[in-house]
C-alpha cells in the first residue's frame, strides 16, 4: 500500500491539487493509495526530561489521540509520500507534530523503526511568495535521515511551476507505485 501522508488543512488550492496528481499516479502505477491527514494532531507532550514511552516501548503515552492510528498505518505502508504546504519555511505544524512523535517512537537510528528502508517521496507546495520550500524539504529530509527513511524525490510545487512541478509529482509518484526503487539508474 502506497499511503500519503499529508498535513494540508484545506480541501481544495495548490497542495491539494498536488495530493490529487499523486494519488493518480500511484494509481496508475498499479498501486493502492490511501491518504492519512495528520493536519490536526496535537504536537508531542515531551514526556519525563525529554524522553517518555516512546524511548524504549515505542509508543507515545498520548496515543490515544489518533497518534497510535495514524503511525499503524505508516507501519502498514510500502511507499510513502510526505505532503505539505509551506508554512514559514517549514512542515505545516500538524505533519511536524506527526512526524516528531513518529521520529521518536521510531527511534531508528538503530535501523528498527516503521520507517526504515521505506522509500519516500518529499513534496513541499509554497504556495504563498514561494519562499521557503527549501527549508521545508529540508525539514522533511532531516526526519527521513533520522528514521532511516529512504528518500525518493524532493519536489517543490509554487504557484509558477505548478503545471509542469504537479506532472512531476505524479511521474514520480507513478514511478514509486511501479517499483521503482531509489539509487537504480534509469535506462534512457
Ligand atoms: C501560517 C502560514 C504561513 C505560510 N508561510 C509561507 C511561506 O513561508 N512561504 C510560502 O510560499 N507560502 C507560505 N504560506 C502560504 C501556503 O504555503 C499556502 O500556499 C497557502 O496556505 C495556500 O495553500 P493552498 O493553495 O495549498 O490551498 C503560508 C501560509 C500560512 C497559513
Amino acid at each position: 500500500m502506497f499511503l500519503i501522508v499529508s498535513g494540508n488543512p484545506k480541501a481544495d488550492g495548490l497542495c491539494a491539487s498536488v495530493v490529487d496528481e499523486v494519488r493518480r499516479g500511484v494509481v496508475d502505477g498499479g498501486g493502492a493509495a490511501e491518504t492519512l491527514t495528520v493536519a490536526e494532531l496535537a504536537r508531542c507532550h515531551v514526556c519525563g526530561d525529554g524522553w517518555g514511552t516512546c524511548l524504549k516501548a515505542r509508543r507515545c503515552a498520548f496515543g490515544g489521540d489518533g497518534f497510535d492510528e495514524a503511525q499503524a498505518r505508516v507501519g502498514a505502508a510500502d511507499r510513502l509520500c510526505l505532503v505539505t504546504p509551506v508554512y514559514w519555511g517549514e512542515m505545516a505544524e500538524g505533519l511536524k507534530s506527526f512526524l516528531d512523535r513518529l521520529r521518536r517512537c521510531d527511534n531508528a537510528m538503530r535501523g528498527q523503526g516503521v520507517l526504515a528502508g521505506k522509500p519516500v517521496l518529499l513534496i513541499a507546495s509554497p504556495g504563498g511568495s514561494g519562499g521557503g520550500g527549501l527549508t521545508c524539504l529540508d525539514q522533511m529530509d532531516r526526519f527521513c535521515r533520522h528514521t532511516g527513511a529512504v528518500i525518493f524525490d524532493h519536489i517543490l510545487v509554487n504557484r509558477w511551476n505548478q503545471d509542469y512541478k504537479r506532472a512531476a509529482a505524479y511521474a514520480a509518484a507513478r514511478a514509486l507505485a511501479e517499483g521503482r526503487e531509489p539509487g537504480v539508474t534509469v535506462e534512457k
